[in-house]
């Protein structure tokens, strides 16, 4: 089972955003995918609450309580969507479980700081230090062109971090949001520039770049 979880401590980042397009993604590609929400604001489980019936399957787990117990074994693919504030043993019992772990970051100085602390925890944590579980970053509500986007993507760079992608600023990740869809989901003639911008992610997470080594 591809096992991937998205994480940063820092609240509203888009952990449940990312998380929930993946799940959608591999969903439209045949697989079986369960998305396993940590967050006691279950905002993955709403999401799926929300999804047409006709959209692909994609089975929730409610993970607050109940952690992994009833995850299928015939699954594909889990998703985890993290919640904030994950520090310590609970990270490290986290990434124990994740081959891959993407890390969603906006472009502003305060996240830039948090992100500094989450990273120097995640990089001093044993699953990556050897390297069971793979870190990629993602750039997240990215406005082309501003200063502070260059500053972060410097700053990543600096640190010889791996950034997967970068995802624009857009609407339309709330419309899918609201609609219980992945960006993937909707319409080419509103989302193929999100589509191309998601491209790099998947293609890493397929590579062996991705698994542990
Ligand atoms: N690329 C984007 N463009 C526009 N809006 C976005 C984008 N990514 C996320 N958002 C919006 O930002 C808000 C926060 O995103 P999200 O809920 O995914 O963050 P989170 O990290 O899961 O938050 P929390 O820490 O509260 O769980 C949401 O309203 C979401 O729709
Ligand atoms: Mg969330």
């Amino acid at each position: 089972m591809r096992t991937i979880l998205v994480a940063n401590a820092k609240g509203g980042c888009g952990k449940t955003t990312i998380a929930t397009n993946l799940a959608a993604h591999y969903a439209n590609e045949g697989a079986q995918v369960v998305l396993a929400d940590f967050d006691p604001q279950r905002g993955s489980i709403d999401w799926l609450a929300s999804r047409p019936s006709n959209a692909r399957p994609i089975e929730g787990i409610d993970a607050t309580d109940e952690g992994l117990r009833h995850l299928p074994r015939s699954a594909d693919v889990l998703v985890m969507d993290a919640p904030a504030r994950l520090h310590g043993a609970e990270l490290s019992e986290f990434l124990r479980r994740a081959e891959t772990v993407l890390v969603p970051v906006l472009p502003s100085p305060v996240d830039i700081n948090a992100a500094r602390r989450f990273l120097d925890e995640l990089r001093s944590a044993a699953p990556v230090k050897n390297r069971q579980t793979k870190v990629g970053l993602i750039a997240n509500r990215v406005m082309e062109h501003t200063r502070i986007a260059g500053v972060l993507e410097h700053w990543l760079g600096a640190r010889r971090e791996h950034l997967v992608a970068t995802l624009r600023e857009t609407q339309n990740y709330v419309r899918a949001s609201a609609e219980g869809r992945g960006i993937v989901e909707l319409p080419p003639y509103i989302a193929w520039q999100d589509w191309a911008q998601w491209d790099p992610i998947t293609a890493w997470l397929s590579s062996r770049r991705s698994l542990p080594s």
